[in-house]
């Protein structure tokens, strides 16, 4: 459950006033609204049974965003998972977390609220002692790659017809320093 602890004010423009929007912590109750961003912002949609095991499994990293004088909408939302895989240099797993999906409404958009929740969200995901983040995102989906561009996510090649509808996914890594 989110609590004062994990919410935070940002204060964004819209024209001429000024609004904030809270980040926190999905709840169960939360998952209609955040299917139904979903379903509005991305072409590819998920069953409830989806988001409720990424809330169960993965509950720090699963954000949402809302307006601060509405409390019952969602405009924005991010989840991460666990992936288990075998490192480049040995049969050893290792933990890699994976951007599941990211979406902020459209009359909410360039005002800061998916970098917010990437912010918020990476230094949960990254607990885990991931070696690196992990996406896909659609090659066409110039402002996604530009946001993640902007948090160093390096496009390390291509994956043919991953989506659908068969549009090709680039495959973004950004690698975790460790000292
Ligand atoms: C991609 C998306 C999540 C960005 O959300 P947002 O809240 O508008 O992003 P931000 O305001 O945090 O943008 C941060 C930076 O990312 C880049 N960016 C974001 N959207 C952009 C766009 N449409 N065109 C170019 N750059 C863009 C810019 O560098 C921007 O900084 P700036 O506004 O100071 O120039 C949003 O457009 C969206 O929900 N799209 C549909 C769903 C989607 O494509 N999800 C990603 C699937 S992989």
């Amino acid at each position: 459950m989110g609590t004062d602890k994990d919410t935070q004010t940002r204060i964004f423009k819209d024209g001429t006033t000024k609004k904030a929007y809270l980040i926190r912590k999905c709840t169960f109750e939360d998952l209609e609204l955040v299917k139904e961003v979903n379903e509005k912002e991305l072409p590819e949609d998920y069953p409830f049974f989806f988001y409720k095991s990424i809330l169960d499994n993965y509950p720090e990293s699963f954000l949402v965003a809302y307006p601060k004088e509405d409390s019952s909408k969602i405009i924005g939302y991010v989840m991460w998972r666990i992936e288990r895989t075998p490192s480049k240099n040995s049969l050893r797993l290792v933990n890699k977390g994976h951007l599941v999906s990211i979406a902020v409404s459209q009359e909410y958009r360039r005002l800061g609220i998916a970098s917010a929740l990437l912010s918020s969200s990476m230094p949960e995901i990254k607990s885990h002692s991931i070696s690196e983040y992990v996406l896909e995102v659609r090659v066409s989906n110039y402002g996604a790659i530009s946001l993640y561009e902007g948090f160093n996510f390096k496009t390390e090649g291509i994956k043919k017809k991953y989506y659908r509808d068969g549009e090709n996914a680039y495959f973004m890594v950004l690698k975790i320093e460790h000292d």
